[in-house]
């Protein structure tokens, strides 16, 4: 589970449209659910797209996929859009708000097109139904 620039800030950053919750309560919870689905999760959030690209770059082998909240990397970032198509690992798009709803400049998805799925709009439980998603996702495909 990857979260991209500010959302350290999770808690106090525009509590009307991102809630109150923190982003270690969302990883505590998206914990919970991880050991309720048999799975384990690793959660790094970074201000920083190379230290987002470098983890990408870097899961091949390691994870069975990506959850990615790019925040505003989302909306700009060509390079995340490569990294994860050339890692080749199943990724979902995660917000917690609706960007879709929001600015016309938040309608734009540049990862978009490179995941095989989209969850957005459910505050901190995006995180959890992404990660549900996923799992089934993996669940249904096809041994390779
Ligand atoms: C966000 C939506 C983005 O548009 C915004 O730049 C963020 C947070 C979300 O989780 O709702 O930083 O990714």
């Amino acid at each position: 589970m990857l979260s991209g620039p500010n959302l350290q800030l999770l808690g106090t950053r525009e509590p009307k449209i991102y809630g109150k919750e923190t982003l270690a309560d969302i990883h505590g919870r998206l914990q919970d659910r991880a050991r309720e689905l048999g799975v384990s999760v690793e959660a790094f959030q970074s201000n920083h797209e190379g230290a987002l690209l470098d983890r990408i770059g870097a899961a091949g082998g390691t994870f069975d996929g990506l959850l990615l909240n790019g925040g505003a990397l989302t909306h700009t970032s060509l390079a995340l859009f490569d990294a994860i198509k050339a890692v080749g690992l199943p990724c979902v798009e995660v917000h917690l708000s609706n960007p879709e709803a929001r600015e016309a400049y938040r309608h734009e998805s540049k990862v978009a097109p490179a995941c095989i799925a989209k969850v957005s709009g459910f505050g901190g439980d995006s995180y959890l139904l992404a990660l549900e998603g996923l799992v089934r996702w993996l669940g249904r495909r096809p041994a390779r």
